[in-house]
C-alpha cells in the first residue's frame, strides 16, 4: 500500500528510475536458439513451483530469507533479452517493472541506496518482475578500493542491493552484456544465467519473419529471407532495425502505395546500412569489426565510459580531499588547545628539572664519587619522566 509519509522519508521511485509496463510482447513473438528456450522454460517451471511452495503451501510464513528468484539475461546487444524479460512477465500475468539504473544512481551522494530500497519497495507492492536492465554497471563493481567515496558510495549501494535481493519474495531478473564481470556476491544470489546467444541462419531467417505482419506488410516476388539469413550475421535487433529502414525505403519510392512492395533489394540496403552504422558506432563489442574501428577508442572498448569513470573517480577523490583539508582547519583551534596546555605545562616540568640538575651538578663539583653517582641517576630518572611526560602530553 502507497504510504505519503513513509515515502517522505524513505524515498519514492519516481518515473525515470523505474518504468512499470503492462507487458503485451510474448515468447510467441521471440526466435530463440534451442538451449535458450530450454533455460527460459526450466525459469519458468522454477517460478512456478516457488509459487506453489513458497505462496500457495504457506512455506513463506516458515521461511523469511533468499526466497526471491533471480535471474540473470546474459548476452550480446540486440539478442531479445528485454523482450523476453517482457515475455516472462506476460506469462505469469505481472507487471514489469524496469529498472534504469543511470537514473538511480543519485547526483546526490548517499540517495541511491535510498532509491534502490525505494524501488524493490515499489515492486513487492505491484507484485511486479523487477527488471534490472543494462545491469553490467551494478553487478560488478563492488570494488576493493575503498580509499575513494565515489568506490565507498558505490559499494554501499551495491551492499543495499544484495541485502534487497535477499529480502524481496518476487522475481528479479538482470540483463548484462558481460557476464563475466560478476561480482562473487551477486554470483551466489543469481539462480541461473541464461545465455542469449547471437542467433544461427536458422534463427535469422525466422526472425526476418516474425518481425513483418504475415497479411498486411506487401512483399515483392524476389524476397528471399534464407538469402539474406545466410549473408548476414546480424542479431535480432539489427534485422528488426533493417527491416524498418527497409520499409521506410519502400514507402518512400514515387508510385502509388497500393503498387508499394517491400522487395529484396530494399531489405539488402537496410540491413547493409543497420551493419555499417553498427561498425560506425563501434557497438560491435562481439565482433572482431569493433575491435579494428578508431571509435572502438572512444566506445566500443568502453573507453569513453573508462575515461568518464576515470574523471569522476579523480573528481570524487578531490572532492573527499577538501573535505578531509577543511575538517583539518575546522579541527585546528580544538586540537591547539588540547596540545599546548599539556604542552606547556610539560614544558615548565621539563624546565625546573633542568634547574634542578644543574644544582645537582653544582653539589657534584664539591660530593665524593658515591653521592656522583646517585644525583647523576637521580638526574637521570627526573629527565627521563618529564620526557615521558611531554610525550604522553603530544599524543594525547
Ligand atoms: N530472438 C529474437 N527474436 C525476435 N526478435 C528479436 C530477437 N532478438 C531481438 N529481436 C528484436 O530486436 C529488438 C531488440 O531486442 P531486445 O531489446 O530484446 O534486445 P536486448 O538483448 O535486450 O538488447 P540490448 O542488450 O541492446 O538491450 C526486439 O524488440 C525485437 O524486435
Ligand atoms: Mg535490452
Amino acid at each position: 500500500m502507497a504510504n505519503p509519509f513513509r515515502d517522505l522519508f524513505l524515498g519514492t521511485p519516481n518515473r525515470a528510475m523505474v518504468e512499470a509496463v503492462a507487458p503485451r510482447r510474448t515468447f510467441a513473438d521471440v526466435i530463440l536458439p534451442l538451449p535458450t528456450r530450454r533455460a527460459l522454460q526450466h525459469a519458468l517451471a522454477q517460478i512456478h513451483n516457488h509459487d506453489l511452495i513458497f505462496r500457495q503451501w504457506g512455506l513463506a510464513e516458515r521461511h523469511d530469507a533468499g526466497m526471491g528468484l533471480v535471474f540473470n539475461f546474459a548476452g550480446p546487444p540486440g539478442t531479445g533479452k528485454t523482450i523476453c524479460a517482457e515475455a516472462v512477465a506476460h506469462e505469469l500475468g505481472r507487471k514489469l517493472l524496469v529498472v534504469r539504473y543511470a537514473e538511480l544512481e543519485s547526483q546526490w551522494a548517499g540517495a541511491t541506496g535510498k532509491n534502490v530500497a525505494a524501488v524493490f519497495r515499489s515492486a513487492a507492492e505491484q507484485d511486479a518482475v523487477l527488471f534490472f536492465d543494462e545491469a553490467d554497471a551494478i553487478a560488478g563493481r563492488r570494488s576493493t578500493m575503498l580509499n575513494q567515496s565515489y568506490e565507498r558510495e558505490a559499494n554501499l549501494v551495491v551492499n543495499v542491493l544484495l541485502h534487497e535481493l535477499d529480502e524481496f519474495p518476487g522475481v528479479v531478473v538482470f540483463a548484462t552484456n558481460l557476464a563475466a564481470n560478476f561480482d562473487p556476491a551477486f554470483e551466489r544470489r543469481i539462480r541461473t544465467h541464461i545465455l542469449f546467444e547471437m542467433p544461427g541462419p536458422e534463427e535469422r531467417e525466422r526472425i526476418w519473419r516474425v518481425q513483418l505482419h504475415e497479411r498486411k506488410t506487401p512483399l515483392a516476388e524476389d524476397v528471399d529471407f534464407r538469402a539474406l539469413a545466410e549473408r548476414y550475421p546480424a542479431s535480432g535487433g539489427d534485422i528488426k532495425n533493417a527491416v524498418l529502414k527497409a520499409a521506410q525505403i519502400a514507402a518512400s519510392e514515387a508510385i502509388p502505395d497500393a503498387a508499394k512492395r517491400i522487395s529484396q533489394r530494399h531489405f539488402e540496403e537496410g540491413i547493409a546500412d543497420v551493419l555499417a552504422a553498427r561498425q560506425v558506432m563501434g557497438q560491435s563489442l562481439f565482433g572482431e569489426a569493433g575491435a579494428q574501428d578508431p571509435m572502438s577508442l572512444w566506445t566500443g572498448a568502453g573507453g569513453m565510459v573508462e575515461a568518464q569513470d576515470a574523471i569522476r573517480d579523480d573528481l570524487s577523490a578531490l572532492a573527499a580531499r577538501v573535505v578531509e583539508v577543511e575538517d583539518t582547519m575546522l579541527a585546528l583551534p580544538e586540537r591547539w588547545e588540547r596540545l599546548t596546555a599539556p604542552h606547556a605545562e610539560a614544558a615548565r616540568a621539563l624546565g625546573a628539572r633542568a634547574d634542578e640538575m644543574g644544582a645537582r651538578m653544582a653539589a657534584l663539583e664539591e660530593g665524593g664519587r658515591r653521592e656522583r653517582r646517585l644525583a647523576l641517576a637521580l638526574s637521570a630518572a627526573a629527565l627521563l619522566a618529564s620526557l615521558a611526560a611531554l610525550g604522553v602530553a603530544l599524543l594525547g
